[in-house]
């Protein structure tokens, strides 16, 4: 068995030593032009000739969640694409929605100028009942957070593509309940993957629905923000804040109005990292279930988009 790796801006040789050790019998190098045909890839963001080249490979492991790079791209057409099932994303996810949730919540930002300015002040204690919480997209990450969120007793909705039902969370599906979920968040989380229905999501429609005083939580991708309309719905006062992990342009550009907006927090798309030795653990695992005949978890589906 050959295993090809192609990861843009990945240090490629401590996952070549985790592969190896993991699969022994497999020959896994790294991709250039021209190199023999493998049955799997291990990929991130590979370029379309790596793809147009391997066209032998049965799997595509993709070593994150996310597969809306690979989507612009022709696969091999016996080949199936699996994504990042959790492998460890889902706890910092929720955690690190979490604590943007409670330093919204709590107003630490607000704590933290008073204290750096030696000012000793309370504000007032606000209602969790008044900041429900809305999580756009109950997959993985979404249902993981969803949990972890209610344990802190703020109200939390959910809104995902088909119905779900989940302890502790209103479940919304689909176009049809869009509005009505929209209307009944302050804090919009989200979750979604990156498909032509999703692009765009929130804009200045969407995000003027929510409840007055909305924040928003991106930790999915830059390009389900229409940025000017959040800046608009800040500015006019509709909503409070943002906190965001990623952009419609990665690095964010130094002259970006969002680095210096005092009512954003901005992160560089770190929320839920690819945890290499979890990762590899998957990946072998999943191969070696393929090579049995076996079905797998997480594979992508080409025409829904994730
Ligand atoms: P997932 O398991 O595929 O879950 C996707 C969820 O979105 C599902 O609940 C799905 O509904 C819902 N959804 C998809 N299209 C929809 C639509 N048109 N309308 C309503 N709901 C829709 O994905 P995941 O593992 O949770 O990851 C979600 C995304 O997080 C990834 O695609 C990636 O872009 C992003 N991410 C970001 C980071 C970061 O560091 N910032 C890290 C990891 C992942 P159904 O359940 O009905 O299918
Ligand atoms: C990270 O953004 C991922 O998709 O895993």
């Amino acid at each position: 068995m050959r295993i090809s790796f192609c990861c843009t801006d990945t240090k490629a040789e401590p996952w070549l030593e985790g592969l190896r050790a993991a699969l022994p019998q497999a020959v896994i190098e790294p991709w250039s032009p021209g190199a023999p045909l493998a049955d799997y890839a291990v990929v991130w963001m590979p370029p379309q000739q790596f793809l147009t080249e391997q066209t032998r490979l049965k799997g595509i492991f993709n070593i994150g969640a996310g597969v809306d790079a690979l989507m612009k791209l022709d696969w091999p057409s016996g080949a199936q694409v699996v994504r990042i099932d959790d492998g460890g994303m889902a706890v910092q996810m929720a955690e690190f929605v979490c604590h943007a949730v409670i330093r919204h919540f709590r107003e630490l930002d607000g704590y933290e100028v008073d204290i750096n300015n030696g000012k000793w002040s309370f504000r007032r204690p606000r209602l969790r009942a008044d900041f429900p919480v809305g999580i756009m997209g109950l997959g993985v990450l979404g249902e993981r957070v969803a949990q972890a969120v209610s344990h802190f007793d703020f109200p939390v909705l959910g809104w995902s593509r088909s119905p779900k039902s989940i302890d502790g969370v209103q479940c919304f599906s689909g176009q049809a309940q869009f509005n009505e979920f929209l209307a009944a968040t302050r804090i919009l989380v989200c979750l979604l993957p990156l498909t032509p229905d999703t692009r765009g999501i929130m804009n200045l429609d969407a995000l003027s629905r929510l409840k007055p005083g909305g924040y928003v939580i991106n930790v999915a991708r830059g390009a389900h923000l229409v940025e000017g309309d959040l800046l608009a719905l800040i500015d006019s006062g509709h909503l409070s804040g943002a906190a965001l992990d990623v952009f419609s342009t990665e690095p964010l550009p130094p002259a970006h109005p969002f680095w210096t907006h005092p009512a954003i927090t901005v992160t560089p798309h770190t929320s839920a990292r690819t945890l290499r030795e979890e990762s590899i653990a998957q990946i072998a695992g999943k191969i070696q279930a393929l090579q049995r005949g076996e079905p797998i978890a997480g594979v992508v589906d080409r025409n829904r988009g994730y």
